[in-house]
């Protein structure tokens, strides 16, 4: 039965090339060169002159980099690779027909397929992943005055330029996971390179800090950043304290102004009135003395 298998396996390796590249995918940097291993064993000493070296998309098979008759072959080479690939030519006879892609894009992520023949061949696929560090997240939240506690507040947690996209994560000060009311959008700008928004909204307590973890497992990245928020309904900004305290003090003066006025005003009005009964018997004691005159001229006249 092993015997069997040995030749099943032997059969195999006499009919194709023996072609290796990394099983796990290969993680790119953004804008950085990288190197797709592939390698070839199972030939025989040869003449470069005999090697023939593909590289392609695997799903649309379209070429990415050839190589045959001892030279690179890039007349139907895929127009957004050109310039930017190399194979290492000094050691191809060593079996090595690693494709160098230099100026990593968010595109170019996806399976590539090295196909090499030389007197026989063979092919393997491998899969090559893009990444890109986001810059460090930053906290803002609004509207950023006179909050009290209560108020609900909307924390906006953002990062640019990274890929693929980020996981956010809010916490609070005691590292509870923050996960009602968290909206998170991710937009790609034109080279595929993500922007992430997340917006959390609280109902503030007097004084709490909340964090925004950002992560990016594929580059086993973690970045965060953290805002404490004071919500203290008593205490006033400084200007609108003195403001206060000047407004106090105009209304205190006004008020002890108007007391003096009207006392003075009731002291005259009280000397008027007393005054004014004075005048009022003075006039009655005319009047009577007036009708005492007529009285008696009357008197007279009958
Ligand atoms: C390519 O292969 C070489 C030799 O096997 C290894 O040292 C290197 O880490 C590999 N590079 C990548 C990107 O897989
Ligand atoms: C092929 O050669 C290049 C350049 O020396 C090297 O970086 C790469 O790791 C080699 N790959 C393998 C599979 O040996
Ligand atoms: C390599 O090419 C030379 C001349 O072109 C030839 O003489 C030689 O036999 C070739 N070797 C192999 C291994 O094919
Ligand atoms: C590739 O390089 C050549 C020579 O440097 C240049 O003429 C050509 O425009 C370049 N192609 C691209 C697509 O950049
Ligand atoms: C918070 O969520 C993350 C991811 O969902 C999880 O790994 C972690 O254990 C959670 N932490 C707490 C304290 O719930
Ligand atoms: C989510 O926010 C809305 C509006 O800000 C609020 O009415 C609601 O109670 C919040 N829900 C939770 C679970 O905090």
């Amino acid at each position: 039965m092993l015997a069997l298998l040995l030749c099943a396996v032997l059969a195999v390796h006499a009919d194709a090339l023996d072609v290796r590249v990394p099983v796990t995918p290969a993680v790119a940097l953004f804008g950085s060169d990288a190197v797709l291993n592939c390698s070839f064993s199972g030939v025989s000493e040869f003449n470069l002159s005999d090697l023939s070296v593909f590289w392609q998309l695997s799903d649309t098979k379209r070429a990415v980099h050839s190589f045959w008759q001892s030279r690179d072959q890039l007349s139907d080479q895929e127009e957004r690779f050109s310039n930017r690939t190399s194979l290492f030519q000094d050691q191809l006879v060593s079996g090595n027909a690693s494709l160098l892609l230099r100026r990593v894009r968010v595109a170019d992520e996806g399976s590539y397929s090295c196909f090499v023949r030389v007197q026989t061949y063979g092919s393997a696929a491998m899969l090559m992943q893009v990444a890109a560090p986001f810059s460090k997240p930053l906290v803002t939240w609004g509207p950023d005055s006179a909050l009290k506690p209560g108020d609900a507040v909307a924390l906006s947690c953002v990062a640019y330029g990274g890929y693929p996209e980020a996981e956010v994560l809010w916490q609070d000060g005691a590292g509870h996971n923050l996960t009602d009311n968290v909206t998170v959008s991710q937009v790609a700008n034109e080279e595929g390179l993500f922007s992430v928004k997340s917006v959390l909204t609280v109902i503030l307590e007097p004084s709490s800090t909340y964090s925004c973890r950002l992560s990016q497992p594929l580059l086993g990245e973690e970045a965060q950043a953290s805002v404490t928020i004071s919500a203290q309904g008593l205490v006033f900004p400084p200007l609108a304290l003195w403001l206060t305290v000047a407004l106090a003090v105009c209304l205190l003066a006004l008020l002890v102004a108007l007391a003096v006025v009207c006392r003075r005003k009731i002291r005259e009005s009280c000397e008027e009135m007393r005054a004014g009964e004075e005048h009022i018997l003075a006039t009655q004691d005319f009047l009577t003395n007036k009708r005492m005159f007529q009285w008696s001229f009357l008197m007279d006249t009958m």
